[in-house]
């Protein structure tokens, strides 16, 4: 058998292999009862779209709810609607902007102090105002501290933090949302990319440190979800809602990496599969496409 012939057989039985762990973790899922890791779950961003609903399905699930965002009164009102709901849940609301400086892991700690924590979602995070290139974005220096002060600093700052109490008690799990722009590279978002990279491969390190020590630690990384954040309003067979997303993410914690939901996971399976020049010149088309009718819209309003 020649070099080629042998390179192609290997290539197939790769694929192959891919597809049957795809399909084995869509099918058969590890289910866990969150409750069982601790009283506490941690969530950032958690006034709206992902991070929102993940608060509202671990409430459920019985566990009390640390809420982390910018707004004091959105924090309140998030907190209500999860006490009405579940009135047996404690909900405790620290208004934090992760773009600031490192001194806000401070009060962080000072106010989780002596909470039994089992679970953290590392959901907060910022993107684009519409597809740039690197080079062209507005206010570029505020614009790449503040990405990776709220994208990166704050997923390696608490996970930090309660890691070491997790390990000790031999149990947790800590979600990290990545992105599938995370995956590989993804043109016209290039810091956000970067940020959401560092995210996966963080993550994913750090399971493999974890396994045996008792503490899940996931590299999640969604396709669309209906957000403020991805600008979609409408709920799809592509982009789901947080609520359908949380739900379907949580049948599946116990995997250091997946998208979350079944339509992102086809849609991650056969990006993986096309050469990366490919993949890279048809991002550029369609972020393309949205950045000319950004830019269109803006130079309207202004
Ligand atoms: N939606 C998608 O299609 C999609 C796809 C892939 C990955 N993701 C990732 O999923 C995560 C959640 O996104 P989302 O779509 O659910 O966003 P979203 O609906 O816009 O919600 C963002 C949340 O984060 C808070 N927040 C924003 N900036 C903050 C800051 N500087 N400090 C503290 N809190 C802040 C917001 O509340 P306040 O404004 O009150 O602070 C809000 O609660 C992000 O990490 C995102 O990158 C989303």
């Amino acid at each position: 058998m020649g070099i080629l012939e042998t390179a192609g057989i290997l290539a197939i039985i790769c694929i192959l292999a891919r597809l049957g762990v795809f399909i084995y973790e869509l099918l058969c899922p590890k289910l866990i009862d969150v409750k069982t890791l601790g009283q506490w779950a941690l969530v950032t961003g958690s006034t709206d779209g992902i991070g929102k609903a993940y608060a509202h399905q671990l409430a459920k699930r019985g566990l009390n709810i640390v809420l982390i965002s910018r707004t004091k009164e959105r924090l309140e009102e998030v907190a209500k609607e999860i006490q009405n709901k579940y009135s047996n849940i404690q909900v405790k609301t620290i208004p934090i902007d992760f773009t600031k400086d490192s001194s806000i892991y401070g009060t962080i700690r000072k106010e989780i102090q002596g909470l039994d924590i089992g679970v953290l979602i590392n959901n907060v995070g910022m993107s684009y105002e519409y597809p740039e290139t690197f080079d062209k974005v507005e206010n570029n220096e505020k614009f790449l501290t503040d990405m990776i002060r709220c994208n990166v600093d704050s997923v390696a700052n608490l996970t930090q933090m309660v890691l070491p109490d997790m390990i000790k008690k031999h149990k947790g799990l800590i979600i990290n949302v990545s992105s599938i722009s995370g995956r590989r590279p993804t043109p016209l978002l290039s810091l956000y990319s970067g940020t959401k990279g560092f995210i996966d491969l963080f993550s994913r390190s750090l399971a493999a440190e974890c396994v045996t020590r008792g503490v899940y630690v996931q590299s999640l990384c969604p396709g669309y979800v209906v957000s403020k954040l991805s600008g979609i309003r409408k709920a799809s067979l592509i982009a789901p809602t947080p609520e359908q997303f949380v739900l379907s993410s949580l049948n599946r914690v116990t995997v250091p990496f997946t998208t979350g939901y079944w339509t992102h996971e086809i849609q991650e399976f056969i990006q993986a599969l096309l050469p990366e020049f490919i993949s890279n010149k048809l991002t550029m088309h369609v972020l393309g496409g949205v950045r000319a009718k950004a830019l269109k819209k803006k130079n309207r309003a202004q």
